[in-house]
């Protein structure tokens, strides 16, 4: 069976983000190569949910029971929304986890009347810039030396909701 007929087989479950979840979504970021948030920043956010919204995704496991395999965390700031964080487990990747995490940020950004969505990705992530134009942002701006660790600027994209 390969990844994309194993895919027909699992559930995937949406859900925002609990405390409970903080440490396997501090994992997820930390293998997807992005600088995992401090547990403290977490659970900050996750108490103010007029401006962050953090969702999960979990699957079913034999092992472990519930487990997440992914997430996707945005800013409301105004009529505008910034994609902070989007993250899959590299095996669970190109099954459409990561779109179906935007199209629920999507819609919780069209009830709060955003109107555009902002993002920021390292020029090297090339995976991801293809994801973002797939589903519709477009390059907007270049920061240089935005990011450290190593040193790259940063690709502004932006999308109308
Ligand atoms: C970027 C990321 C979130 C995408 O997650 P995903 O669940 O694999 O994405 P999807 O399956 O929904 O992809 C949808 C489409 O986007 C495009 N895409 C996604 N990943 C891609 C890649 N690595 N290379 C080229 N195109 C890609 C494809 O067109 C894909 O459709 P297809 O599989 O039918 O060809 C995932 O690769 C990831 O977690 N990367 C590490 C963390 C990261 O870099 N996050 C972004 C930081 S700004």
């Amino acid at each position: 069976m390969n990844v994309k007929e194993m895919a027909a087989f699992l559930e995937f479950h949406i859900e925002k983000m609990t405390a409970a979840q903080i440490e396997e979504v501090r994992a997820l970021e930390q293998e997807g190569m992005l600088d995992p948030w401090l547990s403290d920043d977490y659970l900050q956010l996750l108490k103010d949910a007029d401006r962050w919204l953090a969702v999960t995704v979990t699957t079913a496991t034999e092992e472990r029971g519930a487990v997440v395999i992914g997430m996707g965390l945005v800013q409301f700031l105004g009529t505008e929304m910034e994609l902070c964080k989007m993250v899959v487990e590299a095996k669970f990747r190109r099954q459409s986890v990561a779109t179906h995490l935007w199209q629920t940020l999507l819609y919780q950004g069209r009830m709060r009347n955003c109107r555009a969505c902002f993002l920021e990705v390292r020029p090297s992530n090339r995976g991801a810039i293809r994801f973002y134009e797939k589903l519709g942002f477009r390059l907007i701006s270049l920061r240089p030396n935005y990011y450290s660790n190593p040193v790259e600027g940063a690709l502004i994209m932006g999308c109308e909701l």
